[in-house]
């Protein structure tokens, strides 16, 4: 049996993707990373010269992509339309289209739907920042990984330090800062913990630690299911 669902929420470069991608693999679950698809849907309108603000036309857009998750060894890869999008999404300007373009209701909605579909079937574990609220209420497990800004920030510009990328700790800083702003405040489906999420803060923790803590309580919910 493998019905469990699993939902992990929080601000960007909490460490979710780390954590969520090591929980699925030691439960042999799908992991299903929401974020790459707005990033997704940013990067397509770019290439269109759609507007990250043009609510319509961006709702057009997202309808007709098509998305395939595939892993090749460690690396998820992200196919949109048959076209292998993974390293063009993973760009602090991506990171804010991304962001932009969730704002409007006529992309979530689409995306959503395509969040459940995948969701429905249980043994998942999917990450983002409305999946508890929204996209799977019902999930069994919901985590919300929090981090403080500062630790968040480091995380970040190590990663793209280590991609061999110029960056400076402070602009990344207030990129993240205002992303997060965007995202809490936005009024459709706000980043914030859904009421019977676990809150987990991984400033002090590995991401090994903080990865386990989930395991645990995944097998504390559902221990028939992992
Ligand atoms: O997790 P990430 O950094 O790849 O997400 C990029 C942006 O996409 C994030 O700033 C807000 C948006 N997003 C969202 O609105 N809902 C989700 N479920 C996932 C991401």
């Amino acid at each position: 049996m493998s019905s469990l669902t699993i939902a992990i929420d929080g601000p960007g470069s909490s460490g979710k993707g780390t954590i969520a991608k090591l929980v699925a693999r030691e439960l042999g679950f799908q992991y299903i990373d929401t974020g790459a698809m707005y990033r997704s849907v940013a990067l397509m309108a770019k290439r269109r010269g759609v507007a990250w603000d043009d609510a319509e036309a961006l709702g057009a857009l997202t309808r007709g992509l098509s998305f395939t998750f595939a892993f090749s060894g460690e690396q998820l890869t992200v196919h949109v339309d048959g076209e292998d999008v993974s390293g063009l999404i993973r760009t602090p300007e991506m990171g804010q289209g991304a962001s932009d373009v969730s704002k409007h209701g006529p992309v979530r909605e689409s995306l959503v739907a395509v969040q459940r579909g995948l969701g429905e079937m249980g043994g998942v574990v999917m990450d983002g920042r409305d999946i508890g609220t929204v996209v799977l209420p019902g999930a069994e497990l919901k985590v919300f990984l929090d981090a403080a800004l500062d630790e968040r920030a480091r995380r970040r510009h190590r990663e793209l330090l280590d991609k061999g990328e110029d960056a400076s700790y402070d602009a990344i800083r207030d990129a993240l800062a205002a992303r997060d702003h965007q995202d809490r405040t936005r009024a459709i489906a706000p980043l914030v913990p859904a009421d019977d999420a676990v809150i987990l803060d991984s400033t002090d923790l590995t991401i090994e630690g903080a990865a386990a803590v989930v395991l645990e309580l995944a097998r504390s919910r559902a221990p028939q299911a992992v």
